[in-house]
């Protein structure tokens, strides 16, 4: 396990995304899982000024994405699957054909989420995983619980989840309550994962991972433990907690 800190949310992002641009550099056909929310932004945006600049060729790239609501289209501006294509996909070159992002709209979504984990075998597994953390421990949206999926499949958000998302919304009311995600198995199978975390609100967190020696699905993120090829980079406000 990797722990690298740096100043600001800025330097983190750089940080990620030099990490993702030195994947591509060795393995132009990468496969990449991808995360939402407000973590990775800044590390897409670093992504596309390599693009702009002609540092990083994304046309071999295939992607999986870590989670999406169920009960929301592909076009609503809360969706996923619209966030990706805002903050990432519709900037770069990649081939839309490459790109995989759950989608609840189809009828059978067990069915889906079954085909979902043998189209990530069948690329030849996640090359690189980048993951956030809810502040509850929740990695992508394997929320605390006495077990947890190890392949994809449909959850339950947690009333803090869907507090914390809330603010992406209208009012509380609007959150989905449900979501797919990929089971902590199929993120653990990922060659190297990349743990982002920046932001008082993440210190806690951060710093139960860091100082409990345990592994429990009460505490998601504790599992990454158990991860071959982890690297967490943080910035310093994450590690508050820690007196830095
Ligand atoms: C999103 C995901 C979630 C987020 C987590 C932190 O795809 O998998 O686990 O990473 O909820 O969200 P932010 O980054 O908004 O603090």
């Amino acid at each position: 396990m990797k722990l690298i800190i740096k100043k600001d949310y800025e330097e983190m992002c750089a940080e990620a995304a030099k990490t993702i641009k030195e994947q591509l550099d060795h393995k132009k056909d990468t496969t990449l899982g991808l995360a939402t929310g407000s973590t990775p932004e800044g590390v897409y945006k670093e992504l596309i000024k390599y693009y702009k600049n002609g540092e990083i060729d994304f046309s071999q790239v295939k992607t999986f994405n870590l989670d999406e609501y169920i009960g929301l289209s592909k076009e609503n501006i809360n969706s996923f699957n619209y966030f990706m294509n805002d903050k990432l996909f519709d900037h770069i070159n990649i081939d839309k054909k490459n790109i995989h992002i759950p989608n609840c709209d189809g009828k059978n979504i067990e069915e889906f989420c079954r085909n979902y984990d043998k189209m990530i075998e069948d690329s030849g597994g996640i090359d690189l995983q980048i993951v956030g953390v809810g502040q509850n421990g929740h990695i992508a949206f394997n929320e605390p619980a006495n077990q947890l999926s190890f392949g994809t499949t449909i959850v339950e958000l947690a009333e803090n989840t869907i507090e914390i998302n809330s603010r992406f919304f209208d009012s509380i009311e609007d959150v989905p309550k449900k979501a797919i995600t990929m089971g902590m198995g199929t993120i653990m199978q990922a060659e190297k994962i990349i743990w982002i975390a920046n932001g008082k609100g993440k210190s806690k967190v951060v710093e139960k991972f860091l100082s409990e020696k345990t592994i429990t699905t009460e505490f998601p993120v504790s599992i990454l433990k158990l991860h071959k090829d982890l690297t967490i980079i943080v910035d310093e406000q994450a590690c508050s907690s820690l007196g830095r």
